[in-house]
């Protein structure tokens, strides 16, 4: 197949781990006998620098005529100053409203290789956790209608949600647990919040097309709680897209993972997917070699999954990572506690060399 992926690297650590993300999709298509071409597009901090505005529309329409888009991290201190509409963060959400990417798929997986950097006990963990949050990802409070009054002794934000949103997310979250453990965990703040309200109405009323799936709903304060208390419980969890921002994060620390997480972001099928690795561009670290790119090469590995339709390619590169692992070879990140061991073993790395061992696996 050939087909045409825009790139974003973005900004930090982003250059770096996009540029092994494009090598190892290479080698996956020299396997395959597939070929994949590129177009850099600017977004985020290096778009402001260039342009003077996080999203310009030609960046856009660039990654909407894509076939896939993969993006690396915007952001920094650098534009910390800048107002509000004009931060990097913009281009993120622009993208997301703009390519329609509603649903955010963000695996909370602990590799078993790296339990060691899990900091929950061990009788928590137990074999391991592996926990789908599906975050609704163009609606709600990050897009709904905000303000201040004339005086401005007041501002709001408005969280808001249409039954069609909300019936889309949830019917990805039951298919998604249909392929899994065959358990949806709706959090939400119902006892408060009348949209809340809503997700539940909708939940119970499209329920019967998934008899196979258990069906929950959990408050998300005290979802919060369980995430530490027992993750083990959760198979996949749905939510709005601000409990999903703040959820996701902490699911993503207690798998001691944080470097190695991918996410999707998903239409309807019609336009291209967005691609991204769940941490940020650890501006103080780039252009040093030493970014773990895993989290990238693991997007890598969903991008042709989801949009390619491509499942043996995906998984060659997730049994290359897995394989990197077992041999023992860590990022900086990584190596955590076993640093030293590591590194008297000669397997710490850096970026490429990380990217070139995967490539050895894909072979
Ligand atoms: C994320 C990030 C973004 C979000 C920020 C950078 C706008 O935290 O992708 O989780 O809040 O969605
Ligand atoms: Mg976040």
């Amino acid at each position: 197949m050939e087909k045409k992926i825009a790139l974003i690297p973005g900004d930090g650590i982003g250059p770096d781990i996009v540029h092994e993300g494009t090598r190892v999709l290479d080698a996956v298509a020299a396997k395959f006998g597939h070929k994949f071409t590129y177009e850099t597009v600017l977004a985020g901090g290096a778009a402001i620098d260039k342009f003077g505005e996080p999203l310009p529309q030609a960046s856009l329409d660039t990654c909407l005529k894509a076939d896939s888009v993969l993006l690396g991290a915007v952001g920094g201190p650098k534009w910390d100053n800048v107002p509000g509409n004009l931060r990097p963060e913009k281009a993120l959400l622009g993208l997301r409203g703009g390519m329609k990417v509603y649903a955010n798929l963000r695996p909370a997986l602990m590799f078993k290789q790296l339990s060691a950097a899990c900091p929950l006990k061990d009788e928590i963990v137990g074999t391991g956790l592996d926990i789908l949050i599906v975050r609704e990802l163009t609606g709600g409070i990050y897009f709904g209608e905000r303000g201040r009054n004339a005086e401005n002794t007041e501002a709001w934000d408005t969280e808001r949600y249409s039954k069609p949103e909300i019936e889309r997310i949830l019917r990805l979250g039951f298919e998604s647990a249909q392929k899994r453990q065959k358990k949806l965990c709706v959090v939400d703040k119902a006892n408060i919040l009348e949209s809340s309200r809503m997700w539940r109405e909708v939940a119970e009323s499209i329920k019967d097309d998934y008899k196979d799936v258990e069906l929950s709903f959990m408050y998300v304060d005290n979802a919060a709680m369980q995430l530490v208390r027992n993750p083990r419980q959760f198979d996949v969890i749905a939510t709005s897209n601000m409990f999903g921002d703040i959820l996701s994060d902490e699911a993503s620390q207690i798998t001691g993972s944080i470097g190695m997480l991918a996410s999707a972001s998903l239409g309807d099928g019609t336009g291209p997917g967005l691609y991204e690795p769940i941490h940020g561009s650890a501006p103080d670290i780039a252009g040093k070699d030493i970014a773990n790119p895993l989290a990238t090469i693991l997007s890598c590995a969903m991008l042709l999954r989801y949009d390619f339709g491509m499942e043996e390619e995906a998984r060659c590169i997730e049994n290359a990572v897995e394989k990197v692992l077992d041999e023992g070879w860590r990022t900086g990140d990584i190596a955590g506690s076993s640093i030293d061991e590591v590194k008297a073993a000669g397997k710490l790395v850096g970026t490429k060399k990380m990217g070139d061992l995967v490539i050895q696996m894909i072979g």
